[in-house]
């Protein structure tokens, strides 16, 4: 094989208390990329948003040098990015071209790799944008549907089928992105026992509902003490406040789509008031903006051909 093209879905994370530990694979906007073996090594744009055509700073880099180094892969790869995830707007989209890198090097070389082996290999390009390379992005966009980092060291990854009933929407204001590292140096270093006692059991009750397929107790789990504060206040998630209190009105959850400005609401599909909650919601902007409505994948990243 000397090519390949594959598609790489959004993702979602946290949905609330799951910081760096929870995440959901989005419907739509999803990438496609085409990486194929070639004389020189390259990235290109090739969609809607541009994306950083030098491979130190694009986050397929790293993952490509790891993967070179400890498969002793010699080949130079031209990578094409149709990178339709709006790059800094909390979907995963640094994460979408990491987790396709690692993907599309696996599947060109015939590596083999376990799931966990490729999420671990895809989180190492989430160090471009965030500083730290955080899993809970790349690990649904390999896998779909809603995963669970259960651990780090080594790394073990749960996935969880994502209902059909579940209904995701996506906010998206045009503008007002701060990067993600930025977006993780507010965070507090210490954290009340009240409030870490609280995350808890949002984070026990929303993995056990997604269990369940129980969107009402999805909904309700979707709360956090201790990141969403902290961003809100450093003025990160601006409209955050008022889409909680809208969707919640409508029984959706919501929260912030990882580091943000995203914001992701889920409910029980077919709901009924969905089109009021939209257009409570178009109210609340004065400053451009897109709603989506998503739907969640169960399937991860797909080879296109
Ligand atoms: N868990 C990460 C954060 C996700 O919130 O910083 C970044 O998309």
């Amino acid at each position: 094989m000397q090519s390949i093209r594959i598609s790489a879905p959004a993702t979602s994370a946290n949905l609330g208390s799951g910081f760096d530990i929870c995440g959901l694979a989005l419907a739509n906007p999803s990438d496609e990329m085409e990486v194929s073996i070639s004389d020189a090594d390259a990235v290109r744009s090739a969609g809607r948003y541009a994306v950083p055509e030098e491979l130190e700073g694009n986050s397929c880099g790293p993952v490509i040098k790891a993967m070179r180094k400890d498969f002793g892969i010699r080949e130079c790869l031209e990578i094409t990015i149709d990178k339709r995830i709006r790059p800094g707007s909390g979907l995963g989209s640094s994460a979408a071209s990491a987790a396709g890198a690692a993907y599309s090097i696996d599947r060109l070389f015939g590596l083999g790799l376990g799931a966990e082996q490729l999420v671990h290999y895809a989180s190492l390009g989430e160090k471009v944008s965030a500083g730290v390379p955080h899993v809970d992005n790349v690990a649904p966009c390999i896998l779909g549907g809603f995963t669970v980092v259960v651990g780090m060291n080594p790394l073990r990854i749960k996935r969880i089928q994502a209902s059909d009933a579940l209904e995701a929407i996506i906010v998206l204001p045009e503008h007002g992105k701060a990067s993600t590292k930025t977006a993780r140096e507010v965070l507090p270093g210490t954290v009340s026992r009240e409030d870490s006692q609280y995350n808890l059991r949002c984070l026990s009750s929303l993995i056990c509902s997604m269990l369940d397929g129980d969107m009402e107790g999805v909904a309700a789990a979707m709360d956090d003490r201790i990141v969403e504060p902290a961003r809100e206040r450093a003025g990160l998630l601006p409209h955050l406040h008022e889409i909680r209190d809208a969707g919640r009105r409508f029984g959706y959850g919501v929260a912030a789509s990882g580091a943000g400005p995203a914001i992701l609401l889920l409910g029980r599909k077919g709901s009924g008031e969905k089109e009021s909650l939209l257009s409570e919601i178009d109210g609340l902007f004065k400053e451009e903006h897109k709603i989506i409505a998503s739907g969640v994948s169960n399937r991860g990243i797909m080879p296109l051909d």
